[in-house]
């Protein structure tokens, strides 16, 4: 019996991420619904898709059979204005890096609820716009940070919460990405971007969120000549240092390394691997061997990984003979979508400010949670930027005497204000 309660569901940009997470997600609520006791039993239906051309929402129009909400497409120009004007309750954006405010602010100057991914904007004064767009419009702006739902990342959070581990002093992460990303995937986007952004921002969000401290410095160096000429602002790699000051005065430095050239024949889809130390402890990690190692005639490590990530998001044949996918990257949309039923189905609407209250108080996802994130990636870009520049070696300051993100150059006595309030 179909459900009474109703979510109508938006998508902005239909590319890799789509496929993975949101289409899994989007198919088995169509199949299953929703339910949790404080709710009931919702329907969460894609109803409309904006992207630039249509060709992949047709694509997937032509092949998704029954599998999914029937719903309608939007392409050009104001494909986004349309899609929000089509009777959605939320809307997932899901468009290159660089384009994920304007889309944003779209979606909540509308009054939708939100859900973007990651990172969710490149600057801090775009992340104060958005914040107070959801305050003044009553709906939720929150950002999609899979890795904080690995239950490997989970461990070491419960472990330095529970201060088993004590006092974080220093660590370095790691993710490196294939060349057909850089190559062929992002080609269309690639011109003026790096890895750090689009990837060291799970590894800057895991450490903000694990290990709660202030952030206090910046530092970051690139490479270039493989994706674009040596003298281009298009990177190759990059590597960031982050600061940070804990409550008892303490400091802990973070070494982040990315890069989106590594040879496509490499075993695993990426390679990613941390290492934390703390006072009393170590903790290494590595997401890609993790135990499995497959070999298959003609397949790997081509169109097949030897070192296969099952947690994140698997295609299985169930024990009970059901076809899955699953795994913490569908289950974090999922998780964004009960609590949109929650505040819109949870009880009477004169509690909907309570309860849309409680939900924004979940700085797992919340966007008024991601400041310190979202500056990293700021003073990073600024870097890159000024390094591209012929300026190599400048260093980002946070909340100093001058400003709240404040960029200086080696040997020279000026400075350059990037966010002028607190971060
Ligand atoms: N959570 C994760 O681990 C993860 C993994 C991959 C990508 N991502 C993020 O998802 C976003 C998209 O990445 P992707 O890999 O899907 O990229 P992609 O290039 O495969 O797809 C981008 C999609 O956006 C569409 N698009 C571009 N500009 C648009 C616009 N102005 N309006 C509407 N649609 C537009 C494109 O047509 C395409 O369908 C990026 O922000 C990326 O950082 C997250």
């Amino acid at each position: 019996m179909a459900s009474k309660k109703n979510i109508n569901a938006g998508m902005v940009g239909m590319g890799m991420i789509f496929d993975e997470t949101y289409r899994p997600f989007f198919e088995s609520a169509h199949k299953d619904g929703l339910y949790d006791r404080q709710f009931g039993d919702v329907s969460v239906n894609l109803s409309a898709v904006a992207t630039r051309t249509g060709s992949r929402a047709e694509k997937y129009q032509a092949i998704a059979g029954g599998k999914v909400h029937p719903f309608e497409s939007f392409a050009g120009d104001d494909a986004v204005d349309q899609m929000l004007q089509s009777g959605i309750d939320l809307a997932c954006v899901a468009t290159p890096d660089d384009r994920h405010y304007e889309a944003s602010k779209k979606v909540l100057e509308a009054g939708k609820h939100l859900i973007v991914e990651k990172p969710s904007v490149l600057t801090m004064q775009q992340l104060d716009e958005l914040v107070t767009l959801a305050e003044e419009k009553n709906v939720l702006a929150k950002v999609v940070y899979h890795k904080l739902l690995d239950p490997d990342h989970k461990k070491l959070r419960t472990l330095y919460a529970d201060n088993i581990l004590s006092h974080v002093n220093s660590g370095y992460c790691t993710l490196l990405e294939p060349k057909l990303i850089s190559g062929s995937q992002f080609s269309e986007w690639i011109t003026g971007r790096n890895p750090g952004t689009y990837v060291a921002v799970h590894y800057i969000k895991l450490i903000d969120f694990s290990f709660p401290g202030k952030l206090k410095t910046v530092m970051a160096t690139g490479q270039r000549g493989i994706v674009a000429e040596k003298d281009s602002n298009t990177w190759d790699s990059c590597q960031l240092r982050m600061i940070y000051e804990y409550d008892s005065g303490r400091e802990a430095a973070f070494d982040i390394h990315t890069s989106w050239v590594t040879p496509d024949n490499f075993p695993g889809y990426v390679e990613q691997e941390v290492q934390f130390r703390f006072d009393n402890g170590l903790w290494n990690g590595h997401s890609r061997k993790r135990g499995v190692e497959c070999t298959v005639e003609d397949k790997t490590p081509i169109t097949m990984k030897n070192s296969i990530n099952n947690h994140y998001n698997g295609s299985f044949l169930e024990p009970w003979g059901e076809r899955s996918q699953r795994g913490y990257g569908i289950e974090v949309i999922e998780r964004f979508a009960r609590e949109v039923s929650y505040v819109e189905h949870g009880g009477e609407d004169s509690e909907r400010a309570n309860r849309l209250n409680e939900m924004n108080q979940l700085d797992y996802n919340n966007l008024s949670a991601d400041r310190q994130t979202v500056a990293v990636v700021q003073a990073l870009e600024a870097i890159l930027e000024k390094q591209a520049q012929g300026i190599p070696d400048t260093v980002v300051r946070i909340n100093d005497s001058n400003g709240g993100l404040v960029l200086y150059t080696p040997g020279s006595s000026d400075h350059e204000v990037l966010y002028d309030g607190e971060v």
